[in-house]
C-alpha cells in the first residue's frame, strides 16, 4: 500500500514537466511583415518626447503633473527649481527614474534639456541662466548612486524654501 502511494506521488510529481510548455513558444514565428528583431530603446532612435512617453510618463504622466497618490512629484512648473540650489543639478540625473532608465547617456541628456525648457515642463521654474547637460556630465553623474534619496530630496527642498521658492511639487509637505 505504502509503495503504491509513493509510486503515485512520484508519478504526480513527474507529470507537470511532461505537460509543461515553454512560453514563449520557441517555434513561434513573427507575424508576416513583423519579422525584424525588436531594437532596445537605447538604439531605436526615437525622438525625445517619445522616449519620455515610453520611459517616464507611466509615473510622471504625459505633462509632468505627477501623482501624489503614487509619491511622484510634480515636474510641471517646478522641476527647474532644483537647478537653483546646490546639489540639485546632480540630483536630477541621479534619481532612479533617470539614472536607471534604459536610455543611453546622450538620450538622457537630450531628455533633461528638453524638460528644462521655458516652453517645456520646467516652464516658469527655470533659472535665468541654464547650462545644458552634456552627455559626459550625465554619464558621470548617473553612475554615482544615491544612498538616501528622501533625505537628499528633503534637503534640496529645504534649500529652496530658504530662498523663498514656493514648493509647488504637489507633495504637500
Ligand atoms: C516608476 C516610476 C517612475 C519612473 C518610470 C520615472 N520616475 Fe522620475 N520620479 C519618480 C519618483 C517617485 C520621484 C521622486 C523621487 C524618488 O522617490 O525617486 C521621481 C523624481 C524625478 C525627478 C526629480 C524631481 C523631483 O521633484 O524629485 C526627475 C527630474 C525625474 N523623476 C525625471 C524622470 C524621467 C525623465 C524619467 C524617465 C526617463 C523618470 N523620471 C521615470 C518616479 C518615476
Amino acid at each position: 500500500m505504502r509503495a503504491l502511494f509513493i509510486a503515485a506521488l512520484a508519478c504526480a510529481m513527474a507529470a507537470p514537466p511532461a505537460f509543461a510548455r515553454a512560453i514563449p513558444d520557441p517555434h513561434q514565428r513573427a507575424a508576416p511583415g513583423n519579422e525584424a528583431e525588436q531594437k532596445p530603446i537605447s538604439q531605436a532612435g526615437y525622438s525625445t518626447p517619445v522616449n519620455y512617453q515610453l520611459q517616464c510618463a507611466g509615473c510622471h504622466l504625459g505633462d509632468g503633473t505627477g501623482s501624489k497618490a503614487n509619491d511622484t512629484p510634480r515636474m510641471k512648473g517646478f522641476v527647474g527649481n532644483f537647478l537653483k540650489v546646490e546639489g540639485g543639478r546632480e540630483f536630477l540625473v541621479r534619481v532612479p527614474g533617470m539614472s536607471q532608465s534604459a536610455l543611453n547617456d546622450a538620450q538622457l541628456a537630450d531628455l533633461l534639456n528638453w524638460l528644462m525648457r521655458e516652453d517645456g515642463m520646467a516652464g516658469k521654474s527655470m533659472p535665468a541662466r541654464y547650462e545644458p547637460y552634456s552627455t559626459e556630465e550625465v554619464s558621470r553623474l548617473r553612475k554615482v548612486s544615491m544612498l538616501n534619496l528622501p533625505g537628499t530630496r528633503a534637503e534640496l527642498i529645504e534649500r529652496m524654501r530658504q530662498q523663498g521658492i514656493p514648493i509647488e511639487d504637489g507633495m504637500d509637505y
